[in-house]
Parts: structure tokens; sequence; C-alpha cells
């Protein structure tokens, strides 16, 4: 059983250009192409809901708004509540917590990319454990192409000593990956930020500034996980056939909002039947349906 603990909101940052795979987002958001079975943004959704987040804030473009709200509405048919903002322009991750700022109060927060997928064995207790942590927690994890991603350098006792955005010549393969756990502080650190030369306010800044405090925990996600982005053709095919292999093999889905919200107690017996009843789609339906049969 997962726990849903305490008053840490959620945010999933589903804005952003997708210019890598025109012409599929030239009239859609990325966020919103099938992983095999499912949107992506039902991935990201539905790792918040793991991690024990009951309040959620999407932010997305002001063209793909409208959509996002058909797909997923208000949330309450999952126990959860899902509310909605708008970035005028991809100007960085970190704005996300200027966009969030009224939304999130004196809240702590967790931020994960729309675009994220994570997967694997212990994935709920590190979540949930990154949950009850102070300060800010991020999750690393290594990769073969450490240029394309913000890397920790760690020195000869393994303790953090910096965080570099794509570096030419990486002297460490652990990626930062897309799931940020902040204490409230974080507002004000968003603030202070300057755009970098990319235009950006990095989010690679705002780890940088927890480090310096002494304040970041960096979780090692093992070999035992699956973190995919899903950002070009090959990784959006990619994590459909990984989704798709999985699924099939184990008859169990990955990233179903429904069963998690109802393995989560967000909603009871009464209301998953009634969610499986209301499902056009006759196999997800049953799937739902079977839930309540087998455990
Ligand atoms: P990216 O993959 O860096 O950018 P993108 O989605 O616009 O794609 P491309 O590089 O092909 O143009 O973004 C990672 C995730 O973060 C993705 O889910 C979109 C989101 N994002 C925003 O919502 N706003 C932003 O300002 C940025 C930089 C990213």
């Amino acid at each position: 059983m997962i726990n849903s603990v305490n008053k840490r909101k959620g945010i999933i940052l589903a804005g952003g250009v997708g210019s890598r795979l025109t012409p599929l987002t030239l009239a859609t958001s990325k966020q919103l192409l099938p992983i095999y079975d499912k949107p992506m943004i039902y991935y990201p959704l539905t790792t918040l809901m793991m991690s024990g987040v009951k309040e959620i804030l999407i932010i997305c473009r002001k063209d793909h708004l409208e959509s996002f709200k058909k797909l997923i509405g208000d949330g309450n048919n999952w126990g959860l509540s899902i509310e909605y903002a708008c970035q005028k322009n991809p100007r960085g991750i970190a704005e996300a917590f200027l966009i969030a700022e009224e939304f999130l109060g004196d809240s702590p927060c967790v931020l994960i990319l729309g675009d994220n997928l994570f997967y694997g064995n212990n994935l709920i207790s590190q979540l949930q454990n990154a949950n009850t942590n102070e300060g800010a927690t991020i999750f690393v994890y290594p990769v073969s192409d450490p240029s394309r991603y913000g890397i920790v350098n760690f020195n000869k006792n393994k303790k953090a000593i910096n965080i570099e955005e794509k570096p030419k010549n990486p002297s460490s393969n652990f990626a930062v990956t897309g799931i940020y756990f902040f204490d409230n502080n974080v507002i004000n650190f968003a603030k202070e930020l300057k755009p970098s030369s990319r235009g950006e306010l990095e989010i690679t800044d705002i780890n940088q500034k927890y480090l310096d405090k002494d304040n970041l925990n960096i979780q090692f996600l093992g070999r035992g996980m699956a973190w995919l982005d899903t950002g070009t053709f090959d990784a959006l095919q990619e994590a459909g056939s990984f989704i798709r292999t999985i699924e099939k093999r184990q008859g169990l889905k990955v990233g179903c909002p429904e069963e998690i919200a109802w393995r989560s107690g967000l909603i009871n017996d009464i209301q998953l039947r009634k969610l499986a009843k209301k499902e056009k789609n006759e196999e997800y339906s049953k799937y739902l349906n079977n839930l309540l049969l087998n455990f």
C-alpha cells in the first residue's frame, strides 16, 4: 500500500517546444503523444501520485491547455486535486517555481518534467523517502552520454562537489534526472536566478544553490531502475516498446492512474468499479475490474 503523506504539492512541467519531434508536435503537445497505450503525461503524473502527492499543478502552453483539461480534468476521479497554469515561453525549467508561486503557498514541492518516465524496483520507497527529506532531494542515474545532461561531480569521498550543465569533458556519468524535491525556499531561489547563456532559468543553478548550502540530498537510482526521457523519435519509440514489453509480460499496467489511485487509497473499490464501468476501452475496463478480483 502506498502512503499518502504530507502537504507537499506536485508540479508537472509540460510546456516546451518539442522541436526535436516536429511535425508530431506542430498541432499538439509532446506530453500528449502516446507511450504505447497511454498519453506521455500519465507516467510523470503517476510517479507524483506514488510519491504521495495529492495536489498537482500542470504547467503547459496556452494552446494546449484545453487538451490537457479534457484529458485529465480536475483529478477528482483519481482522488486528486489538479490545477493548471500556462507558461508563455519556454524560459527554462526553473521558471516553473515562479509560475507556481501562488499554487504552492508555503508548501514544499516536487517538480517532475512531463517527458520523464521512471520505472523500477524500489521506486515508491525512494520517492516516499525523498518526500520526507528536508531541503532538496534530486535523483541521479548513470548514463552513457553524460555530455547531454546536468551532471553531478563527486570528490574522492563520494561527496558531491558541483553540478555541471551539459559538460564538454564530463568527469562523472551521474546525470540529474527530471524529478526534484524542494522545500519552499525554492521560490526565492528561483527569483534570484538570472537567465543562462542559452536564455533559460536553469534548474541546475537551483540545485547548485542547495548544494552550496549543504542542503542537497542526492539519491542514486540503481541499475534495476529505468529512467527514460522521451524527447526524440528514437527515445519515444524505445519508451513505447519498453512499456509494451513489461505490460505484455506481467499483465500489469505501468502508469495507470486509476490503479495507483486505488492502491494508494485515494479511491475505494466502489469508485474504481465506477471508473471501470465508464471506460470505453473494453480491455482497459476489464483490467480495472480484475484489480478488484485479484488483489
Ligand atoms: P526539453 O526536452 O529540454 O525541451 P522541449 O520539450 O521543448 O523539446 P525540444 O528540446 O525538442 O524542443 O524539455 C524537457 C521537459 O521540460 C519537457 O517535458 C518540456 C518541459 N519544459 C517546459 O515545460 N518549459 C521549459 O521552459 C523547458 C525548458 C522545458
